[in-house]
């Protein structure tokens, strides 16, 4: 099976580009070869690869930015998975694509499943539910993996940022009233390899029944501050950490107050997610 890889220099299409080589022969392109950006380069780029899958973990992933760049973000996060459901549509491929938990409101207290109403409250969050949507009135195979707070060893995240700050600082502040699951890009990629494998197995008839939106978060949920004080600790560093709100910590972008999220469906039917303390010990050793 021949699969086109795309964002291959992020931190799950990274990791995709390892895992996926079991499931088929990865062509994996970067924004020097496919921009998102350019819709045109999108269908040709598809045309002359002519993939049986396509995996997009590629996307505009500036939340603050976005705000002050709607249209770009609209471009790469839903006018281009369009294009590329489109293009999959005419090939007769399947297609894999990633969003966010930022497609939720949060303003309830308890996970959210994938049937639950969605209200982004931010442009990014806006412009990923606009892709979602794009992708399934296409009537494609597809996959939809909706995660949550991503870390890893490479790339830029919260994860290093936090790792940085606290080699350079004896005190941090960060922000303790935003509940989510922070989910290593290994976890994601590695998942994503597992459930195509089952795909693969399973044919056409897989995909009749088991296309469609899939939350994909480490089990367990945490704030900033607690995430923080665990990744200090796995570390082995000492440097304060501080707790503040929300409100002392003003963003250009609005972010949901609870973004957990449900992932029960995909384990029932999939596999096992495991705990996000475990898998951030299992990346920072
Ligand atoms: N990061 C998070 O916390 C988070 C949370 C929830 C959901 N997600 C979703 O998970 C998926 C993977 O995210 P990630 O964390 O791996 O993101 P990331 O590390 O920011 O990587 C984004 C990738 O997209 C590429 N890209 C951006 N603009 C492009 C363009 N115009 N043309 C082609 N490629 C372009 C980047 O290329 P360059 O390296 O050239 O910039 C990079 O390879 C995305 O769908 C994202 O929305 C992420």
């Amino acid at each position: 099976m021949k699969v086109l890889l795309t964002g291959s220099t992020g931190q799950v299409g990274y990791e995709l580009a390892r895992s996926l080589q079991g499931v088929g022969d990865v062509v994996a392109v970067d924004r020097n070869v496919m921009d998102l950006s350019n819709l045109d380069q999108v269908r040709e780029v598809i045309r002359s690869v002519k993939p049986q899958l396509i995996v997009n973990p590629a996307a505009y992933t500036a939340v603050d930015k976005a705000e002050s760049e709607p249209e770009l973000a609209y471009r790469i996060n839903a006018e281009a998975p369009g294009v590329m459901a489109e293009e999959a549509k005419k090939l007769g491929a399947a297609l894999v694509h990633y969003s966010t938990d930022y497609v939720f409101d949060g303003s309830q207290p308890s996970a959210r499943g994938e049937d639950d109403a969605v209200a982004p409250l931010n442009v990014y969050g806006a412009s990923k539910l606009a892709g979602e949507q794009a992708i399934a009135a296409a009537g494609i195979p597809h996959l939809i993996f909706r995660t949550s707070w991503v870390y890893g060893m490479r790339g830029k995240n919260f994860l290093l940022t936090m790792l940085r700050l606290a080699k350079e600082r004896d005190e941090l502040r960060v922000v303790a009233d935003q509940h989510g699951a922070p989910t290593w890009s290994r976890t994601i990629a590695d998942t994503t390899a597992q459930v195509l494998s089952q795909a693969h197995a399973g044919g056409t008839a897989w995909w009749d029944q088991n296309s469609g939106i899939y939350h994909l978060s480490a089990q367990g949920q945490t704030t900033w501050h607690e995430f923080t004080q665990a990744i200090i600790e796995e570390a082995g560093l000492s440097c304060n950490v501080l707790p503040i709100t929300t409100a002392d910590y003003p963003t250009p972008a609005k972010r949901p107050q609870y973004s957990v999220m449900s992932s029960e469906r995909l384990m029932a039917r999939f596999c096992h997610l495991p705990d996000w303390k475990t898998a951030l010990q299992l990346c920072m050793r």
